[in-house]
């Protein structure tokens, strides 16, 4: 009998990383593309000690099924599928990855903000459905806004926000604004950022990025009221949590023209029902959550996941969520 803690692996990871966690645990894994699913997961907790995943959330009937766990492992930077209260009432620790993902989500950002801006998505389609024709693009109706010279409003300032400050700044020459929980001093005077209220930082912005962790505070942080303060010109741009948003107002402010456009790499539901509104709309550029998705930083995102899996397991270096 193996004397490894057992750890259940709940997707398909590469090669050298499963090596990596089979000379440390002993593994049951999920072979198969995706995720494993929710039923099967559940039933293959009793034993283990330590799980590997991504988003699939960690609550109270997840740890009722897990008498003898110690340890969840995220391979993700946000953990708000995790119940810090529940995970802490069983000393469960919980791991995420930070620092790995910044950069590719930052220039993730300044993309949608791109493609927002500069109307990529809905002009390729016009180009794709044979529209550009020899007389068919006059006047402004296909022009766009700057990015370069406009005023970015960054909501949330932690790492991935500072990484989108050096882009917008360095790169684009915007002016930039902020609002976070506490001011950034370091932020400030690197890249001339000037701190807002988050009222102010609204009424200001040309774009207005959000990027702040989805928290109680967070949650449904911009709705009807907060649109309404924005510019009719301002693009809306959120690649943090789709709940950090009221979508339906976020709808509304779309369709109403209270803002000219948005960016988006999440929603309230994920995947987005077809049906979504939000799908049918030319002013709306959207992702499936694919932030932090390059084979690269999937890659590193994955082994410091599984790194932080052996240390919360053997006490050694792990990325602990702030919370626990
Ligand atoms: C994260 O790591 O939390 C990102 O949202 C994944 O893309």
């Amino acid at each position: 009998m193996s004397s490894k803690p057992k750890v259940l692996i709940t997707q398909k990871v590469h090669e050298n990383i499963q090596a990596y966690l089979n000379e440390h645990f002993d593994c049951t894994c999920w072979e198969q593309e995706g995720v494993m699913p929710r039923a099967q997961m559940l039933e293959s907790l009793k034993e283990v000690q330590g799980v590997f995943l991504s988003g699939s959330p960690v609550n109270a009937e997840f740890i009722e099924h897990a008498p003898k766990l110690r340890a969840v492992s995220s391979a993700s930077v946000g953990y708000n599928h995790f119940d810090i209260e529940a995970m802490k009432s069983k000393g469960i620790i919980g791991t995420h990855t930070p620092y790995v993902l910044d950069g590719t989500v930052a220039d993730l950002v300044l993309a949608l903000m791109l493609s927002a801006g500069r109307r990529i998505a809905e002009l390729d389609a016009f180009v794709k459905a044979g529209k550009w024709q020899k007389g068919a693009v006059k006047g402004n109706d296909l022009f766009g806004m700057d990015v370069h010279h406009a005023t970015v409003g960054i909501i949330g300032m932690g790492r991935i926000g500072e990484a989108i400050a050096k882009r917008a700044v360095n790169g684009f020459d915007m002016e930039l604004l902020y609002y976070s929980r506490s001011r950034k001093p370091d932020v400030e005077e690197l890249y001339g950022a000037q701190y807002r209220s988050l009222e102010d930082l609204l009424k200001e912005s040309d774009y207005v990025v959000m990027i702040t962790p989805l928290t109680p505070e967070t949650e449904n942080m911009i709705g009807k009221e907060q649109f309404s303060l924005m510019k009719p010109s301002a693009f809306f741009i959120n690649a943090s949590r789709g709940a950090t948003v009221d979508e339906q107002a976020m709808i509304e402010a779309l369709q109403n023209g209270t803002i000219r456009g948005a960016g988006l790499d999440v929603f309230q539901q994920e995947p987005t029902p077809i049906d979504n509104p939000l799908l049918k709309l030319p002013n709306v550029v959207t992702l499936p959550h694919i932030g932090s998705a390059t084979e690269k930083t999937r890659y590193d995102m994955t082994m410091l996941a599984a790194e932080n899996l052996v240390g919360a397991l053997t006490g050694g270096k792990a990325y602990i969520v702030e919370e626990l």
